[in-house]
């Protein structure tokens, strides 16, 4: 048993996020800012071999079971293939997944199911083609429907699709829904957190997840939630009976910080504890002068040991965090 990244309110993190780039082909109201985030030089990103030994750390000498690509946006990135393939090749058996608006993934999908990716999960938010253009700031919903397509073909499942909570989405919820039972993908919408780059988040006009079961119900029957993992962060609602279900991730109004597993890099390689914790610490700096694995697990060990005990959304002192969920990677 490998002593893993355990902190001080007694969670183990097994599960790593690695954001590889800042760069994305959309801009999302609720993530980037219209003219995108402040380009990071070439030369501060982790290349595929930073990231490969990385992930052999994490797997090898500190438990981590899951990889998951995030960023900005994978795709943006042409050496993905090699990312997964390094990554795979010391992963031990972990899953390598990506989360992904799907842009361009038809063209790619075959090379990164080759490299060793296991599962994607897609951020969309609307099936409504004007829609989709005004929140994404891009007129770019065939492309993800092509890119959904193909991930389908090429055997990716469960393909699980995530669609933030704004007053928009609400209205088309229940369309996004009867698309997903058609097109045969699990459904979860996700409570907007205060990680948008232009910082209109506010608690008072956020939807929840009551107002959405609400309106789901109306033309659905949704039945009792089970939870078979804790720390997976979505609460599963039979639709109709099922066998489908809708997932909600109620981050905001039914945190569940007490169960998280995950850790994060960042793609200048600085290990993050918590979406909302603004303490990093700088693995590049240690791969880069030429540390050992056994140095590098203990910096990263001390990092996730430090990790707050929630996001503290519900405080009088919250305060965001420095970095918009687009340099994080969600
Ligand atoms: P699965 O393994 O398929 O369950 O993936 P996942 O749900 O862990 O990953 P995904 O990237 O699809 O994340 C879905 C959403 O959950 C993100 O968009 C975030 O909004 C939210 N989320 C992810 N990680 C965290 C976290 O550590 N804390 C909080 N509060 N929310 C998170
Ligand atoms: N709140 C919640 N989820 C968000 N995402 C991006 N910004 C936010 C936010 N402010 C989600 C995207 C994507 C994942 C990486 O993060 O929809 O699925
Ligand atoms: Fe974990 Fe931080 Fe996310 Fe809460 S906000 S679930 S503590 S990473």
């Amino acid at each position: 048993q490998v002593p893993g990244l355990i902190d001080r309110f007694g969670r183990t993190a097994r599960d790593l996020r690695i954001s590889i780039t800042e760069k994305c082909s959309l801009r999302c109201t609720y993530c980037m800012p219209e003219a995108g985030l402040p380009s990071i030089a070439r030369d501060d990103l982790l290349t595929p071999e930073e990231i490969g030994r990385l992930v052999g750390i994490g797997v090898r000498d500190l438990g981590v079971h899951d990889v998951r690509f995030t960023g900005g946006e994978p795709l943006m990135r042409a050496d993905l293939a090699e990312i997964i393939r390094r990554s795979s090749a010391v992963g031990g058996g972990a899953s390598i997944s990506m989360t992904t608006n799907a842009i361009g993934l038809d063209h790619r999908i075959h090379e990164l199911v080759e490299a060793g990716l296991t599962r994607i999960n897609i951020s969309l938010d609307t099936v409504d083609r004007d829609h989709f253009a005004r929140l994404t700031r891009r007129d770019r919903l065939p492309s993800v429907f092509a890119g959904i397509q193909a991930a389908k073909e090429a055997g990716m499942t469960p393909l699980k699709i995530n669609a933030v909570l704004m007053r928009d989405t609400l209205a088309g919820a229940a369309d996004l829904l009867e698309w997903s039972l058609a097109n045969g993908v699990r459904l979860r919408f996700i409570e907007q957190m205060p990680l948008d780059a232009d910082e209109a988040w506010a608690r008072d006009n956020m939807v929840d997840a009551a107002e959405l079961l609400d309106l789901l119900g109306a033309r659905f029957t949704l039945t009792q939630p089970h939870r078979e993992d804790p720390s997976a962060p979505a609460e599963e609602w039979l639709v109709n009976g099922g066998p489908a279900t809708v997932g909600i991730i109620a981050s905001v109004t039914r945190s569940f910080c007490a169960d998280c597993d995950r850790t994060r890099i960042t793609a200048e390689g600085t290990v993050r504890s918590c979406l909302f914790g603004d303490d990093e610490t700088d693995l590049r700096a240690l791969l880069r002068g030429g540390a050992d694995d056994a140095t590098i697990a203990d910096w990263w060990r001390a990092a996730m040991w430090g990790k707050q005990a929630g996001h503290g959304m519900d405080r009088d002192d919250f305060v965001r965090p420095q970095r918009s969920m687009g340099a994080i990677g969600g």
